[in-house]
């Protein structure tokens, strides 16, 4: 890596817990930093986290998340290296992936193909894994394409599934998953390639 620092947009629907922990992993770090967090969600508890750390945090409207143009140039702007999408729910259109190739990835709570795809967000997708008896679950960080949950995937890994789990304890298990691996992967794509 050279000596110009590592700028990273976390994009976030809901609580944030994986964006907060994101901004905890690299506080300390001299080469990359998370320089604002932009929502579709006035209400997001991410918002409420992030006022410790400083972070700015931005709510678009569904106009704007749609056109997506403004968000590119923005970013661009920026000197955003990777946007990071941490629990967004919303689809990202094509002029900000055109604009950022092999530059967006995101976190799924289970191990995709299975239990992907629309509807399979939150909750949702522990319910099925619970219910179909899998023995085991995960988390899976890839790339985005235009298809939901679609793009070539980085990293995926594995935990026990009990019987005697609920969907609760299952989210617990894979959050701390997705809080030990989320921060390590990002940080090795902005070693490698940029
Ligand atoms: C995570 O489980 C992630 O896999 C999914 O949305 C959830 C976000 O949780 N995409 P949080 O808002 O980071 O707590």
């Amino acid at each position: 890596m050279n000596n110009r620092m590592r700028n990273i947009a976390i994009f976030a629907s809901g609580n944030g817990s994986n964006a907060e922990n994101i901004v905890k992993y690299f506080q300390d770090n001299k080469d990359i930093t998370v320089k604002c967090v932009l929502s579709n969600r006035e209400k997001a508890y991410v918002h409420e986290r992030m006022k410790p750390f400083g972070v700015p945090t931005i709510t678009l409207n569904n106009e704007i998340w749609k056109e997506a143009t403004g968000i590119a140039e923005y970013l661009k702007s920026e000197n955003i290296d990777l946007i990071v999408l941490a629990g967004f729910l919303s689809i990202i259109r094509e002029p900000l992936i055109k604009a950022f190739p092999n530059k967006i990835i995101n976190i799924h709570p289970s191990l995709l193909p299975k239990y992907g795809g629309k509807g399979m967000y939150g909750i949702h997708v522990h319910e099925a894994v619970i219910n179909a008896k899998e023995k085991e679950s995960g988390i899976t960080i890839h790339y985005v394409n235009e298809d939901v949950d679609g793009g070539a995937v980085l990293c995926q890994k594995k935990c026990p599934v009990f019987a005697t789990d609920t969907p609760e304890t299952l989210a617990n298990r894979i959050s701390e998953l997705e809080h030990f691996w989320f921060p390590r992967v990002i940080e090795n794509i902005l070693k490698k390639n940029t």
